[in-house]
């Protein structure tokens, strides 16, 4: 079969979503959402290859963005062809080009725990693992039991129109790592995978101040709705006094008046700040879900 590397376009949208599909659906056994493709090929500042097949048929996809001094991949392949390593090694090899070529002293990119195609390509091509990533998930069988903020502290809605324009500096704070303001709220307001819904986005305030958020969302697993907490952090200064816990009860709260049956997170297995017992408090178990990996370039 003969295969060729080639710039993505939007015609080439369909047959992406559908390589994503498959490949979610072999990795996480979750689905992607049609228009996945899209989102990305639209974003500014932002580069797509497929490897395609005589009948230009995507079966390898690879996307490189710039993400503050770090440039980020994502490649995928499909598995049944040839067992995608060269697939994946000409992808990986056009992303390490194309960050060298913006200027990024890094290039950064995850593989699903059980894509050791991927694996294997990173390992033999000089990547190293930084962070493993585990996935964990609660039943929102019961509501949990309400705990209250430390005193002087409110939990309640995200108010767009009374918050929008502080939430970013104190998630960029807790997260300093990467993105700027347009990028931040693009992945949040543009991401198909996980619609925007600022109802679904708690924050803490002190003095009417943001000190703390929980950003949630409705996201599709096994074929059914979860919520998704996709953004979680409290103020350094305000951590250690039971904001989190308030935040994520309100989160769990929040989800089940929507009816979604769990509440799912990504979480890196090396977080030092206690989020991972306090999610096991909650009940959440974990499962492996990716790895991150990085090479320095030049
Ligand atoms: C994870 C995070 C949100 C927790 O927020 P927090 O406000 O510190 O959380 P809490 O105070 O509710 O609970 C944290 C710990 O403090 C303890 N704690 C709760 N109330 C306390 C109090 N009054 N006094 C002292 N400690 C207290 C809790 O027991 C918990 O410890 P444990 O779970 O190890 O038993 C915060 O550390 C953070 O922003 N981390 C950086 C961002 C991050 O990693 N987010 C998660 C990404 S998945």
């Amino acid at each position: 079969m003969r295969l060729y590397l080639k710039p993505a376009v939007p015609s080439d949208a369909k047959s992406i979503d559908a390589l994503l599909t498959d490949h979610s659906r072999a990795h996480t056994g979750r689905g992607s959402p049609t228009g996945v493709a899209k989102a990305r090929l639209r974003t500014p500042g932002t580069v797509s290859a497929i490897v395609a097949a005589a009948d230009r048929r995507a079966i390898g996809f690879g996307h490189v963005w710039r993400d503050g001094e770090v440039a980020r991949c994502l490649v995928v392949a499909r598995p049944d062809v040839w067992g995608g390593r060269p697939i994946v090694a000409a992808l990986v090899s056009f992303a390490e080009r194309r960050a060298v070529s913006v200027g990024a002293g890094t290039l950064k990119v995850h593989s699903n725990a059980t894509d050791s195609v991927l694996g294997d390509v990173l390992a033999s091509t000089s990547f190293e693992p930084v962070t493993r990533i585990s996935r964990m998930r609660v039943d929102l069988a019961s509501r949990p039991t309400s705990v209250a903020p430390p005193p002087g502290v409110d939990v309640g809605r995200f108010d767009e129109e009374r918050d929008s324009g502080e939430i970013y500096a104190v998630a960029h704070e807790v997260f300093p790592e990467g993105n700027n303001e347009p990028a931040w709220w693009r992945d949040h307001r543009e991401n198909p995978l996980r619609p925007y819904d600022p109802a679904l986005w708690i924050v803490a305030r002190r003095d009417g101040r943001i000190v703390g958020f929980a950003l949630g969302s409705r996201r599709m697993e096994d074929g059914g709705p979860v919520g998704y907490l996709g953004g979680f952090g409290v103020r350094e200064s305000e951590r250690g006094h039971g904001i989190g816990q308030a935040l994520l009860v309100a989160m769990m709260d929040a989800f089940i008046d929507r009816g979604f049956p769990a509440m799912t997170l990504s979480v890196s297995t090396g977080n030092r700040t206690g989020a991972l017992s306090l999610y096991r408090k909650f009940g959440m178990t974990e499962a492996p879900e990716s790895t991150e990996w990085m090479k320095r370039l030049g």
